[in-house]
């Protein structure tokens, strides 16, 4: 029986990638398994480099922009950005539609006045009209994909000049985006790029020095920036891992494709949830998100054996995250069409069992 995981985190890798990393565990051109490079060597200088270039390639960076390949997770970020970002005094406006970009204001608000430019109701997203922008805001974050709601935005415009700051983590590489609003995006890798341990961080050089000095090195963008990500040891292998999605995203067509798949397979998976009332999907339709799928069953009390049957039938991990409850299907890059047509299908069938 095939077995298909539809995990938020760990998201599965598509199968070549993975069947990559299993021939890389043995002894590499250098004799080298993917797991003994040492960091400071050539060969895994060779594999950052080349990541970073991908990266560039697929984003359409300039030299303006800075590539980092930090640890700590988006978490981290929710507390290194306003840390690296803000001079004393200085303050940040924030968009809150969900759990992710709550947690990322309340880690700020540690250190600042956060001011609240939109709250959301967990169903839709407040569109860029309503923000209600500071004067005096150095930045403006907002979370681009909130995986627990299952809200997406997808205009990004420019706030004359205020640098939008964003948790990418749900979406990154998954579509093409406009890069001129952006001061500093920032995804863990464990979603669309590969495995757990990675934190890419993309910033305008403009950002990159506002604080530096107050900042201990292995947290300062700008001390990270200058060692090329090697102020300390860094995930050597979730970076080798990332490369190799990269090649992949870049061999498959790049975000345009990508994003034509990750629409196709959100079409398929919506459409198998609109065709029977036992499903309801809580957000509205203009913000579903196309790579973190929420749906209930109508009847709520029947989730735990829906979760069971679908886990007999190889479907894993569709459960909602705790904070919202319900079930959930992510998406992320990795994910085939082939899995999400097998759970349309399983879908289709377990309402006309159950329904
Ligand atoms: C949008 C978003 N931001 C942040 C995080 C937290 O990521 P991490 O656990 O890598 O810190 C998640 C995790 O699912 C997420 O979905």
């Amino acid at each position: 029986m095939a077995i298909f995981s539809f995990a938020s985190a760990q998201a599965p890798l598509p199968p070549s990638v993975l069947a990559e990393i299993r021939d890389d565990l043995g002894p590499r051109r250098s004799g080298l398994s993917l797991l003994d490079l040492p960091f400071s060597g050539g060969e895994f200088e060779d594999i950052r480099a080349g990541a970073e270039a991908d990266l560039r390639a697929l984003l359409g960076l300039g030299d303006d922009y800075r590539v980092l390949f930090l640890q700590g997770g988006a978490t981290a970020m929710f507390s290194l950005a306003p840390m690296n970002l803000l001079r004393r005094g200085e303050t940040a406006d924030y968009v809150v539609t969900g759990l992710w970009s709550r947690r990322a204001a309340e880690a700020a608000s540690s250190q600042i006045d956060v001011r609240m430019a939109a709250t959301g109701d967990g169903r839709s997203l407040p569109p860029p009209e309503e923000w209600r922008l500071s004067a005096d805001a150095a930045y403006l974050h907002l979370t681009s994909t909130e995986t627990a709601e299952g809200l997406q935005y997808f205009v990004f415009p420019d706030l004359n000049g205020v640098p939008v700051v964003a948790d990418m983590t749900a979406d990154f590489l998954t579509r093409p985006i406009p890069l001129a609003p952006f001061g500093l995006i920032y995804a863990s890798a464990q979603k669309n790029l590969g495995v757990a341990g990675l934190t890419i961080v993309v910033i305008h050089e403009k950002l990159l020095r506002r604080v530096a000095s107050e900042v201990p090195a292995p947290f300062s963008f700008a001390r990270q920036a200058e060692a090329r990500s090697k102020v300390n040891t860094p995930p050597v292998f979730a970076i080798a891992v990332a490369a190799k999605m990269l090649r992949w995203l870049r061999a498959g067509g790049g975000l345009v494709a990508a994003e034509a798949r990750n629409a196709r397979k959100a079409e398929t998976l919506y459409s198998a949830l609109a065709a029977s009332d036992i499903y309801q999907c809580p957000a509205e339709v203009e913000n579903r998100s196309a790579v973190s799928v929420r749906f209930q069953l109508a009847e709520a009390a029947r989730e735990p054996q829906f979760l069971r049957e679908a886990e007999e039938a190889g479907f894993l991990h569709l459960k909602g995250h705790p904070a919202v409850g319900g079930l959930r299907a992510s998406l992320y890059n990795g994910v085939t069409q082939e899995a999400v047509e097998a759970l349309a299908d399983f879908l289709v069938d377990f309402a006309q069992r159950r329904g």
